[in-house]
């Protein structure tokens, strides 16, 4: 066992998999990106106060899973647990709600939450979320959830399901909030459980114990408190996700894990990740700008975790066979053939092909052994002879047929190029 290990329950990539985590991550940027989004890149700590005051104190990422710390001038640092607040932080800060709107951002990165970890649930994971800033109308919220959506797609994954609902908006969650406070007063519960209720009843709707379960399957949901307005938004956006072909299901108890969500919430859950199936949400957030310190400005986005997606995936069969393949490796069998190997492959890099070359005296043997570890498309030998008649040989790896080329950079260029 080596003396250092990385810290317990963080996610970490290295070849030859860490292409995978590349490949399904650019896939969720690039979904964001074919739909307007722009990155904002933040520091992975901030204040504390941005995020007990953003994401809410009754939530276990705040009351047990941030990593909180003084730094050396005193300050009450931690690290990002989720992205959302940062980004309105940033927002405030550099007045990025002053333009046109809505300001559409996306970041990826990794975020920190001490939980137990276990298969899917990290304590160092990464996400790739949006956030559209500044406008309220539900065909923004549809916009949000079908970029996700299409990212999902272009990975191949079938097999998750989309669950929404709405918190509708401040009247109406007051309305049921006084009549959700009321039966929970008539249920048996213990200190604590009343204390978390007492900071956001809704809470009870996401306990884990039987009991408390049991008990809530009677409590007044707050999709039978939507007002007329509330009302009519969820529908549009229930009506504008079936126009576009996005399937959902309508979860009245879900309940996120964060406290600023208010309207339309939704969530992915992906049906071969077991235990941890959530493979992002998100939601409309229209107090926290103000509660920040910012001006009233509404907003909706999303968190993917990118960790499980990419479970998704290996799970579904659904990735590319080979990811940033090599499709030349030279192998230099004399010193002529390195100092001449050498020189090809910084033209056909040039020329951006993908292309490496046997290091060290490793010799004809040592040299294909390397090529064939690589996964390269061709290899090409380079000794003395075939630098002297100007002629080469390319060896398709796959079957070991052999393609005659002369050996200059645009010659190789040209046969290897083609054959992408
Ligand atoms: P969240 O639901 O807390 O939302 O996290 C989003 C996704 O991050 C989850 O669905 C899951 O895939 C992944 N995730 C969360 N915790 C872990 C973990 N410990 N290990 C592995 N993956 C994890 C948010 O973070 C919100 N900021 C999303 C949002 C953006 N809402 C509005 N805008």
């Amino acid at each position: 066992m080596s003396k250092f290990q990385a810290p317990k329950g963080v996610s970490e990539y290295f070849p030859p998999n860490s292409d995978q985590f590349e490949f399904v991550r650019d896939k969720l940027i690039n979904s964001a990106k074919l739909a307007g989004y722009s990155l904002i890149e933040l520091p992975v700590f901030e204040d504390t106060e941005v995020f007990t005051r953003g994401v809410g104190e009754s939530t276990d990422v705040v009351s047990k899973e941030m990593y909180t710390f003084e730094d050396r001038g005193g300050r009450s640092i931690t690290l990002r647990p989720e992205g959302t607040a940062g980004v309105m932080r940033a927002v405030i800060e550099h007045n990025l709600d002053r333009g046109q709107l809505p300001v559409k951002l996306f970041y990826t990165g990794p975020f920190f939450r001490a939980e137990r970890p276990q298969a899917g649930r990290y304590r160092q994971f990464y996400q790739v979320g949006i956030e559209a800033i500044g406008y309220n109308d539900p065909e923004i919220d549809v916009e949000v959830i079908a970029v996700a959506d299409s990212a999902f797609k272009a990975l191949g994954l079938k097999q998750y399901k989309l669950n929404i609902t709405s918190l509708g908006d401040s009247s109406s969650r007051a309305a049921h909030r006084t009549e959700l406070v009321k039966f929970i007063s008539t249920l048996k519960l213990d200190d604590e459980t009343i204390a978390r209720s007492k900071l956001n009843p809704l809470r009870l709707f996401d306990d884990k114990r039987d009991e408390i379960k049991q008990a809530m399957a009677k409590a007044p949901l707050l999709l039978d408190f939507l007002n007329s307005e509330s009302k009519s938004h969820f529908e549009e956006v229930k009506r504008l996700l079936t126009e576009i072909g996005i399937e959902y299901t309508i979860n009245p108890r879900m309940v996120r894990g964060l406290d600023y969500y208010t309207g339309t919430t939704f969530e992915f859950d992906h049906a071969l990740l077991g235990a941890q199936s959530g493979i992002g949400g998100g939601g409309r957030y229209d107090g926290l700008m103000n509660s920040l310190g910012g001006s009233d400005v509404s907003g909706i986005g999303f968190g993917l975790g990118v960790d499980r997606i990419l479970m998704a995936a290996l799970a579904e069969n659904s990735l590319p066979v080979e990811l940033n393949q090599i499709k030349l490796f030279i192998v230099p069998i004399t010193e002529q053939g390195k100092n001449e190997g050498f020189k090809i492959l910084s033209q056909l890099r040039a020329a951006g092909i993908t292309c490496d070359m046997a290091y060290g005296d490793r010799g004809l043997k040592g040299g294909m052994k390397a090529a064939d570890k690589s996964g390269a498309l061709y290899s090409l030998v380079i000794g003395d002879d075939e630098i002297s008649n100007g002629k080469c040989d390319l060896k398709l790896m796959s079957n070991g047929q052999l393609i005659s080329s002369s050996l200059t950079a645009s010659e190789l260029i040209k046969r290897v190029g083609n054959s992408i």
